[in-house]
C-alpha cells in the first residue's frame, strides 16, 4: 500500500486578476489536506473509491470529465506505466468549492501516490504540471495558481506562465480563514468573470491593473515586515473583487464582523461568491474575530501563521494554530 498527500492552500491576494497575467500571492494551509492510498491488486481494472463522497467505480467507467479518473491517467501516462492492477482510495479534509484548493490536493496527492506505487520519483514541478492538466480539464482557464502552491508547499507570488517565484517575510503574521459555507465552484466564477470581461473589457483591465498593484504593494509590504498595510491593502483587493463581481452579501457580512472585531483587513480569497474569506488576526485580535465570524454565520473558522525564516524556498513555511 502507497500513500501521498498534499496540503490546502489560500490566497492571500490577487484572485481572478491572475487568470489575466496579473500577479498573485498564495500560500499552503498545512491543516486540512487530501490523501490518496494505492493498493495493489489483482484485478486488471482499477477500482477508485472516494469514500468521502460514498462512491467506487472502476476508472474505465468514469466519465470523461471525472477528476480521479483523468489525474490517474494523465499521471500514469506520463510515468509510461499501464493503469491497471491497483486500486485507489482517496479521503481530503478540505471542504469542496471553498477556495482551497481542493481539486489541486487531490490531483497532486495522486500524482505524488502513483508515483511512489511505481518506484518513480516526480518532481514538484512535475506534480504541478500534472495537478495543471487535470484543472484544465474541469476549470477550462485556470491560472495555475492552486496547483503551484499545492505542489510545492510554500507560498509563492505566482505570474501564470512564469516560474515559480518566493520572496522574504520579514514578519510573521497570521490569517484567519472564514468558510461561508457556500460551495461556489470555480469554473462558475471565473466563466462569469470572462462575459463580463468581453463585455467591458478596458474596465477589467483597469481593474486588473489595480489589483496587480495592490499585490506587488503586497508583497513589498511583506518583504519589509510592514504587516499593518497589508491590511489596507486586503480591503481595497476586496473593494475590486466586490467591482468585478464576485463577492456575496455572506462574504461581506463575514468581511464586516471580521473589521468590527478588530481585523486590520479581510477579503474574499479564491473565486468568491461563496467560499472562504480572510482576515488579517493578531494575538490581541485573534478570538475577538473569530469569535464575531461564527457569529455571524461562518460554519468553520481556522487561523494560519505564515512566517519566514531568512529568504527563499527554504526560509518558507506556513504554520496553523487555533
Ligand atoms: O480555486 P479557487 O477558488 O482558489 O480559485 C482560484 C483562483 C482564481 O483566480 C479565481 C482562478 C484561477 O485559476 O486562478
Amino acid at each position: 500500500m502507497t500513500t501521498a498527500s498534499a496540503f490546502g492552500k489560500i490566497i492571500l491576494f490577487g484572485e481572478h486578476a491572475v487568470v489575466y497575467g496579473r500577479p498573485a500571492i498564495a500560500a499552503p494551509v498545512t491543516h486540512v489536506r487530501a490523501t490518496a492510498t494505492i493498493t495493489p491488486t489483482k484485478d486488471a481494472r482499477v477500482w477508485i473509491d472516494a469514500s468521502d463522497i460514498a462512491r467506487r467505480y472502476a476508472l474505465d467507467d468514469a466519465a470523461p470529465e471525472d477528476p480521479i479518473a483523468s489525474i490517474i491517467r494523465l499521471t500514469c501516462a506520463q510515468l509510461g506505466v499501464e493503469p491497471r492492477n491497483f486500486s485507489v482510495h482517496i479521503h481530503s479534509t478540505i471542504p469542496v468549492a471553498r477556495g482551497l484548493g481542493s481539486g489541486a490536493a487531490v490531483s497532486v496527492a495522486m500524482a505524488r501516490a502513483l508515483a511512489a506505487h511505481f518506484n518513480r520519483t516526480l518532481s514538484a514541478v512535475e506534480a504541478s504540471a500534472l495537478a495543471f492538466e487535470a484543472e484544465k480539464l474541469h476549470h477550462g482557464t485556470p491560472s495555475g495558481i492552486d496547483n503551484t502552491v499545492v505542489a510545492f508547499e510554500q507560498p509563492v507570488y505566482f505570474v501564470k506562465g512564469k516560474p515559480i517565484e518566493t520572496f522574504r517575510i520579514a514578519r510573521a503574521f497570521q490569517i484567519a480563514i472564514a468558510d461561508t459555507g457556500i460551495a461556489a465552484p470555480t469554473k462558475i466564477a471565473v466563466g462569469a468573470v470572462r462575459r463580463a470581461w468581453e463585455v467591458r473589457r478596458a474596465q477589467y483591465e483597469a481593474w486588473f491593473d489595480e489589483i496587480g498593484g495592490i499585490v506587488d504593494d503586497a508583497r513589498a509590504a511583506i518583504e519589509r515586515g510592514e504587516i499593518s498595510s497589508l491590511g489596507s491593502l486586503m480591503l481595497k483587493n476586496q473593494a475590486l473583487l466586490q467591482k468585478i463581481g464576485v463577492s456575496s452579501d455572506e462574504i461581506e457580512t463575514l468581511v464586516d464582523a471580521a473589521i468590527g472585531a478588530g481585523a486590520e483587513g479581510a477579503k474574499l480569497s479564491g473565486a468568491g461568491r461563496g467560499g472562504n474569506i480572510i482576515a488579517l488576526v493578531s494575538d490581541e485580535t485573534r478570538e475577538e474575530v473569530v469569535r464575531a465570524m461564527k457569529k455571524a454565520g461562518a460554519v468553520r473558522v481556522m487561523v494560519t501563521e505564515i512566517r519566514g525564516q531568512g529568504s527563499g524556498i527554504r526560509g518558507w513555511r506556513s504554520e496553523v494554530r487555533g
